[in-house]
């Protein structure tokens, strides 16, 4: 008897909280393309890191997850898109750019599940530990649905949910709205959190914003205050987290401030961003919603793949330049001649 309460108290340890999905993206491409921002611009203005589906293009319209063949997703009916800004070191001396790896991200059960690279996405419903289902119905993004979050352009005010994080060890250390400004031992975290709430009407807007309506006034995962009039349908909480491998620059930064610059040149953090494509296969996204899902695998209503699998999914190289390093300017910051 004592043994058996000793394995069920382990068990009730070890059981899944019901609280969305979680799921690694390995990267797919890095390019300059923007069909959410710039749609049909080849090359767009600056580099993005981008996972998902191989339906990625530099436009795209329609009903993405009709198309995608294969994607990067853990999750095989996830033909989303999701991007971010690109990382580059700045050498304090020389002036030139390298591009910062990206690791997958280190959950805090499960390992990285053999993602290469990529970014880690979550559908949330309610926060990180619970669904709350029975109050409140979260609906899916339909096809042809996109977002973006934060601005290239920002530089002084702090975005809710746009943070930045000093890895050392297993430490992710304080959120912070700005870059680090000292070496971070384990590189550098950045999360994105989209806003909850939608106008029920328009699958964009002209700044890729307005349709959706913010109610989140603190950082973290935590859930979406009531959606407003104007906003009043309430969808997933998306998040991206991304590792920038910053360890290997650490000891070229010997002197002045933080070497870390976004893609756009961004020296300041606040200029951070994001994209979001939807492209869930029919109902897949819908079903989850519905349940409870095992947070870390999406167990039950979807289908999963290995991550070996995953990694297999690419994308052609469309816009045919170089964007590793040491480049004496950023891809699309001048220097040369843009493609007509
Ligand atoms: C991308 O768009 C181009 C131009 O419309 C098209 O020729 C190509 O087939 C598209 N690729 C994918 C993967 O959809
Ligand atoms: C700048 O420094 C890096 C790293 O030490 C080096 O590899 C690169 O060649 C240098 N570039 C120039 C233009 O000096």
């Amino acid at each position: 008897m004592k043994t058996l309460s000793r394995v069920s108290a382990a068990l009730a340890l070890i059981a899944p909280v019901q609280a969305g999905l979680r799921f690694p993206c390995s990267t797919l491409t890095f390019q300059r393309l923007d069909p959410v921002v710039e749609p049909g611009a080849v090359p767009a203005a600056h580099v993005h890191h981008i996972v998902g589906g191989n339906a990625f293009n530099a436009t795209m319209t329609g009903d993405v997850g009709e198309r995608g063949t294969c994607t990067t997703c853990q999750m095989s009916e996830d033909f989303s898109n999701y991007w971010t800004a690109v990382l580059y070191f700045k050498h304090p001396t020389n002036g030139t750019y390298h591009r910062v790896p990206v690791l997958p991200v280190q959950p805090l059960l499960g390992g990285s599940q053999g993602a290469s690279g990529g970014l880690t996405v979550y559908y949330t419903q309610f926060d990180l530990n619970k669904d709350n289902l029975k109050q409140q119905k979260v609906t899916a993004f339909k096809p042809g649905f996109r977002m973006t979050v934060g601005s290239p352009a920002a530089t002084s005010k702090p975005h809710v949910g746009l943070r930045y994080q000093c890895l050392t060890g297993q430490n992710r250390g304080a959120e912070m709205s700005d870059f680090p400004t000292k070496p971070c031992t384990g590189g550098i975290f950045t999360t994105h959190h989209f806003p909850p709430c939608w106008d029920g009407k328009n699958l964009d807007s002209p700044d890729h914003q307005s349709h959706m309506y913010n109610t989140i006034s603190l950082d973290g995962f935590t859930n979406a205050p009531a959606c407003p009039s104007s906003h009043p349908v309430r969808m997933p909480q998306v998040t991206y987290e991304t590792v920038w491998d910053t360890s290997k620059f650490n000891s070229l930064w010997t002197t002045g401030p933080n070497p870390f610059v976004w893609s756009f040149e961004g020296t300041s953090g606040y200029g951070t961003h994001a994209d979001y494509m939807f492209g869930w296969k029919g109902d897949a996204l819908q079903r989850a919603m519905d349940k409870s899902e095992c947070f870390y695998d999406g167990c039950g209503s979807i289908k999963k793949q290995q991550m070996t699998v995953a990694n297999t999914c690419t994308v052609k190289e469309m816009v045919k330049e170089e964007t590793v390093g040491w480049l004496k300017v950023l891809p699309g910051r001048g220097g040369e001649m843009a493609p007509m």
